[in-house]
């Protein structure tokens, strides 16, 4: 599959990061310095500009921008390019104490103080016309300039304001929806504790109670984002029409609804910070990482992705965070490569000296020079990564879709039962994704407004929020041949959180053939078992366990495959499986252990002959991810665990990519190693 590289024309990956010279511009020799370690670590890109609006914009109106002509003209002469970053995610003191209506206020009304950053209404007429502005002197001094090759709008848009100016925008935008109040009461269900409107004007968004209301406030939120960041690309696009713009997302964050947020953008990219070395497994920090990186190669799938961000070692706001360990820079930058990201990026290229990321890693260490450990692994990358252009234009295809879906996390986290402690929406999506990636078989992660034609194998976990027409397209890919696997949890209310008449699965009980009379929820130790019906299908192993969630299911035209084992709904279908059209449907009616999944996606892996980047199993806690591009077929093989493993590679012959040598029969790697491979 072919993708269009993320910046125009590109000819090699991008390795650079968030370079901030206007902390050090009473240095020059400093950022002298910076020229030659930016040489010597490879660095081909910085992101300028990020925070830097006090600096451009000491006073209002008075601009200096001589500084920054310095800096990027440097760069350039000194062969990096530019991502330059819009100001706009931290509000200069003098704007924000003259016109206070640019600082967001807190849901009781409270106007918040000048501190911080990410913290700016985005409603406000003042700040929009003051970005707008600064933009534009940006966008027109810089049109031409050689270095520039993409925007950075604002950085990590978060949070809600809920000043009178939004909450007036918020009360136009339901009226806009939903046309009238009597409407809107309706698909918010307020007569429920007597909270039903009598105008748009009575409406807040303290009341949690009203669950349509919150997911309603979400959605216009993730407009109002939307809207700002087109104020921001206005002067952008009027300026310099050949360049793409993009804004860091944050992994899993889910204040907006990212996917729909993606539309506004050219480019999609995402600020990575695995909590590697924490204690837990690594390779599930890492099969975790993978998960987040296949959201963002999917939400634009025509184009490739960056990573924006990374800490060359540790960050400074987890509660503990431990540098990388020897070979985790290399590691994890190869991983985003191979799941379809244009570049390695990291905060930051230099340590800043005061203030609240002084601890936080970087490629420049206060010591200054280049001799650490941290600074030669991200040379040592650097120059690997100078090899790899190759892949550029490469993108990954996919027979397997997982469904995962923005308004599908508010509405569970913010539903009241059937059970209220961890319902880990995530983490089941990430349980599903595990056997794959273990297998080294990519992963499409999708919203349910996707097309689904082209995959084999859908999976939905915890659907509970059925968008509309998404049960008809789940039909429709059964019918046309497709594999559907939905689990408990799923079909339950609508786009407003309405639950659905009928029974549950809602619209997919059909498709499905079952019903589910009741859930149980089990409690922190308590557990259910799962028997597979002898000679079931998918030769699930004896007996598997089941804990918190338990659905008692009817069958009313599937058949089980494995059935409770215990309490007063044993001997209930745990799992079904329906034909129907020319395909198949299964439920997954409990949250079951880890064998059980495995066990589950291992035959369907097998009868769907679902294609893996390297013949045959792979080592535990290590993957194999393709990535196709013209000049061919890239295999990233990479060794999550501590220790050494050796990969077979059955009777295929490839080039090592990096080292130039042929490999044959097994691949060892080293502990946190890993190899890009080319078929010969
Ligand atoms: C975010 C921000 C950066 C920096 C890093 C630190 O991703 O975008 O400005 O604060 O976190 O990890
Ligand atoms: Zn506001």
């Amino acid at each position: 599959m072919k993708v269009q590289p993320a910046t125009p024309g590109a000819k090699r990956l991008l390795y650079g990061g968030d370079y901030n010279p206007e902390q050090w511009l009473h240095a020059p020799d400093i950022l002298q310095e910076d020229l030659r370690l930016m040489k010597l670590a490879h660095i081909n890109v910085v992101t300028v500009g990020v925070f830097a609006w006090a600096s451009l914009e000491p006073q209002q109106d008075h601009f200096t921008f001589d500084w920054l002509d310095r800096v990027l003209d440097g760069l350039e002469k000194n062969g990096q390019k530019v991502i330059l970053a819009t100001p706009s995610g931290a509000k200069p003191n003098w704007l924000a104490l003259k016109y206070p209506e640019v600082r967001r206020c807190t849901a009781d009304g409270t106007r918040e103080p000048q501190q911080g950053r990410h913290n700016h209404c985005m409603t406000s007429p003042v700040y929009r016309s003051r970005v707008a502005l600064i933009n534009a002197k940006l966008a027109e001094r810089y049109a031409r300039h050689p270095a520039l090759i993409l925007w950075h709008i604002s950085n990590e848009f978060g949070g809600y304001c809920y000043c009178p100016l939004c909450m007036a925008a918020f009360r136009q935008w339901l009226e806009a929806r939903y046309q009238s109040v009597e409407n809107m009461n309706q698909a918010f269900w307020s007569k429920f504790w007597s909270h039903a409107f009598g105008s748009f004007d009575e409406v807040t968004v303290i009341d949690k109670s009203i669950h349509g209301l919150e997911l309603a406030w979400k959605r216009f939120m993730t407009e109002q984002v939307m809207s700002f960041i087109e104020v921001e690309k206005a002067p952008l696009k009027k300026f310099t029409p050949h360049l793409p713009v993009t804004t860091n997302f944050m992994g899993l964050y889910d204040a907006y609804d990212y996917p729909q947020m993606a539309q506004t953008l050219d480019v999609v990219s995402w600020d990575s910070y695995p909590h590697w070395h924490d204690g837990a497994c690594e390779w599930r920090t890492a099969c975790q990482t993978a998960f987040t990186h296949d959201i963002y190669r999917c939400m634009k799938p025509d184009r490739a992705w960056l990573l924006m961000e990374s800490t060359p070692s540790n960050t400074n706001w987890a509660p503990i965070s431990r540098p990388k360990r020897p070979g985790v820079l290399r590691l994890s930058g190869l991983q985003a490569i191979a799941h379809g990201s244009d570049s390695v990026l990291y905060f930051q290229f230099r340590k800043s000296r005061g203030s609240y990321e002084k601890f936080h890693g970087a490629v420049v260490d206060h010591v200054g020079h280049e001799h650490t450990r941290v600074f030669k692994e991200a040379a040592a990358l650097g120059a690997e990564l100078g090899e790899l252009g190759v892949v550029l234009g490469g993108g990954t295809s996919s027979q397997v879709a997982l469904l995962y879906d923005w308004p599908n996390a508010w509405a569970i986290a913010q539903a009241a039962g059937p059970r209220n402690m961890d319902k880990d929406y995530a983490a089941t999506c990430l349980a599903h994704y595990e056997p794959f990636w273990l297998s080294g078989i990519a992963v499409d992660v999708i919203e349910s407004t996707r097309d689904f034609s082209g995959y084999k194998l859908m999976v939905a976990p915890m659907l509970y929020m059925l968008r509309p027409g998404v049960a008809e397209r789940m039909q429709a890919f059964v019918a046309a041949g497709g594999t559907l696997v939905v689990t408990y949890m799923s079909g339950i209310a609508d786009e407003n959180d309405l639950c659905f008449l009928g029974g549950w699965p809602g619209p997919l009980k059909d498709l499905l053939g079952i019903w589910v009379q009741e859930q149980d929820i089990l409690g922190d130790h308590q557990k259910q078992s799962v028997v597979p019906v002898v000679g079931n299908p998918l030769a699930l192993p004896a007996v598997s366990q089941a804990r918190q969630y338990c659905d008692v299911v009817e069958l009313q035209g599937a058949e089980a495959l494995a059935l409770y084992g215990a309490d007063f709904y044993a001997g209930k279908p745990a799992v079904t499986r329906r034909r129907t059209g020319k395909g198949t449907a299964y439920y997954v009616a409990s949250r079951n252990d880890d064998a059980f999944t495995l066990a589950l996606y291992s035959h369907l892996i097998k009868d769907l002959a679902l294609p893996r980047a390297i013949p045959g199993e792979l080592p535990p806690g290590v993957t194999a991810q393709r990535r196709s591009a013209e000049s061919g077929e890239f295999i990233f093989v990479m060794n999550f665990n501590e220790v050494a493993v050796e990969v077979p590679l059955a009777t295929a012959q490839y080039r090592n990519v990096l080292t130039n040598r042929r490999v044959k029969g097994a691949l060892p790697l080293a502990g946190f190693d890993a190899a890009v491979l080319q078929a010969v």
